[in-house]
């Protein structure tokens, strides 16, 4: 029956709740396998082997935020903080755009030292230097006219994961934070005709099969332009730091089924699944990912935006890192696009 159901998943794009809970209870390798396949073929048809690469700027690892899963929060005291400046921004924007980059992604704590001026003016800068770019921000929850501001100085994709579409789970992992308000931001993100990225946390403690039937059930009725989902991964100055994390396995089986049910979705190998598993960044486009996002970010800062334990410091620091991004990418049969790469629905 549950490949039944993954056939059913890949012809009509959606299954009820009772149907992706029994797809989910019924994991077995042979199903993952499965759906990889049908995965992979979907995106070939949709994106043919390429794989759109995206500059990541992790540009403040201050947040006043609590969440328990991550090394960001504002509890940790045994995190360097930092905060880059514009000029440096733009610096890893410029080495960015030499190296081939297209797509800058502006990611960073919820910093409140980046008022909506702030912002505004370093969108606004950086949009003036690379009018042929595409700036995506990740910066977290905001007004509805903030984000407007930001939407009229030039950005056009806004990452926002809901990390889990569990009202219970989300307000627990999130202390003092509202999951209405976070779905409010995704939908006044998507009527001011940004991009949007949603996504969700696999295998965080505490989350139970039904949650995940909720994130699947959340994401076709939200219907984003980019899904980015990762394992959980324990961070030692986190309440959550002694669980384990979720798996590779388990994530890219989660991949495959996002991509059937949004065949035409851009669908990023995260880094938390290459930090997990070593072959974790070319089994997530095996399994239907179509994104890499490389660190752009200067060298000295990279350790400190430590969400996680272990993160993977793939960047782009030197001609011969650039290369062994690329060549990773072309080892697995893809395609590496550095072009401006817009959701397919957009342009
Ligand atoms: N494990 C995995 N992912 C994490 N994130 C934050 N902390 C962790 C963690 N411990 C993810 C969140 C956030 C993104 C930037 O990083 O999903 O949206």
């Amino acid at each position: 029956k549950s490949f039944l159901l993954l056939q059913k998943l890949y012809e009509t794009h959606d299954l009820s709740k009772e149907e992706w809970l029994y797809l989910l209870e019924h994991y077995t390798d042979a199903l993952a396998c499965s759906a990889r396949e049908l995965a992979h073929q979907v995106s070939t048809h949709y994106f043919g082997k390429r794989v759109y690469l995206r500059g990541l700027i992790e540009f403040t690892n201050i947040c006043h935020r609590h969440c328990l899963y991550c090394g960001l929060r504002s509890e940790n005291e045994n995190v360097v903080r930092y905060r880059l400046d514009q000029e440096t921004i733009l610096a890893c924007c410029e080495e960015g755009y030499k190296l081939g980059y297209r797509t800058f992604v502006l990611q960073g704590g919820e910093d409140t030292y980046f008022t909506d001026e702030r912002i505004e003016a370093l969108v606004k800068g950086i949009h003036e230097r690379y009018p042929d770019c595409a700036i995506t921000l990740s910066i977290g929850e905001r007004s509805y006219a903030s984000y407007l501001r930001f939407y009229q100085a030039g950005a056009r994709r806004f990452l926002l994961r809901h990390e889990t579409a569990s009202k219970q789970l989300y307000e627990s992992l999130h202390p003092h934070m509202s999951f209405e308000h976070r779905i409010k931001c995704l939908k006044d993100l998507k009527t001011i005709g940004y991009q949007v990225g949603a996504g969700f946390l696999v295998g965080v403690p505490g989350q139970t099969m039904e949650d995940l039937v909720e994130d699947f059930c959340f994401l076709k009725q939200l219907d984003p332009h980019m899904v980015g989902i990762g394992p959980f991964m324990p961070q030692k100055d986190t309440p959550l730091g002694n669980f384990t994390s979720g798996t590779a396995e388990f994530t890219t089986f989660l991949l495959s089924l996002i991509r059937l049910m949004l065949p035409d979705v851009l669908l990023p190998a995260t880094t938390a699944l290459a930090t997990l598993d070593p072959k974790g960044g070319e089994m997530g486009l095996l399994s239907g990912a179509n994104v890499v996002m490389p660190n752009l970010s200067p060298i000295e800062v990279r350790h400190q935006y430590a969400l996680y334990d272990g993160k993977v410091y793939v960047g782009t620091e030197s001609a011969l890192c650039q290369q062994q991004i690329l060549n990773n990418i072309e080892n697995v049969g893809f395609i590496p696009d550095f072009s401006i790469g817009h959701s397919p629905r957009c342009c």
